[in-house]
């Protein structure tokens, strides 16, 4: 089952960090690391084509709150995004177990910095504690070595290979991964 979440009056830190909702005036930072050839693609989406086409994805996230700005603390800047998104039918757990399925995406020019398991590691601890989630997903296409070195960092164990749909009409082998609960019997 799918957690609830609402997340328009959150606002977590961690010591480089700010996780917070996404507002109207991050459009320009968002635009400018959605457009980058190569990002978008990891995660399963089209570089954006215009500021435009970033300004409906931007609407679409203040309008559902589940999906996080990461922000610098020492200049503000939006350079990433955290989603708590709906874990899918084919891959949901056992009712009446809840959970999330995490994604994240990081502006190319602050890869390699540890900045994304900072804030993820940030993120399950409020899955865990606030929200009450069971268990949390978090999956990456086979090839996308960054993104299994994250999951492998904040300790998302293997838990079964998918088939993800990509927005540009491939199918991408996907290890997907999981994390209970570390204090509730769950198993
Ligand atoms: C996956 C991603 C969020 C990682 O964020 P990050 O803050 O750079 O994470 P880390 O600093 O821990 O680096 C993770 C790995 O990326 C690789 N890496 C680091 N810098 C890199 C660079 N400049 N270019 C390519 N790979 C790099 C390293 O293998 C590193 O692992 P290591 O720490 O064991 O050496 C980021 O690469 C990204 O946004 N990728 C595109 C979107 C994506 O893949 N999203 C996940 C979809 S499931």
């Amino acid at each position: 089952m799918n957690i609830k979440v609402d997340i328009s009056n959150v606002r977590l830190e961690t010591e480089r960090l700010i996780l917070r909702p996404w507002t109207r005036e991050d459009l320009d930072d968002f635009y400018e690391y959605a457009k980058v050839d190569g990002v978008g693609q990891m995660a399963g989406w089209c570089p954006h084509k215009s500021k435009e086409e970033s300004a409906t994805i931007l609407n679409m996230f203040i309008a559902e709150q589940k999906t996080f700005a990461v922000v610098l603390k020492a200049s503000h800047k939006a350079i990433g995004s955290v989603g708590l998104e709906e874990v899918r039918e084919e891959t949901m757990l056992a009712s009446p177990l809840k959970g999330r399925e995490i994604g994240y995406v990081l502006s190319k020019d602050y890869w390699g910095h540890g900045f994304m398991p900072e804030a993820v590691k940030r993120v399950v601890e409020y899955c865990f504690d606030d929200l009450g989630c069971d268990f949390l997903l978090c999956g990456y296409f086979k090839w996308n070595h960054q993104s299994q070195r994250v999951c492998e960092k904040i300790g998302f164990q293997f838990f079964k290979e998918i088939e993800f749909a990509t927005r540009f009409n491939t199918f991408e082998k996907t290890n997907l991964n999981i994390m209970y609960h570390p204090k509730k019997v769950i198993r």
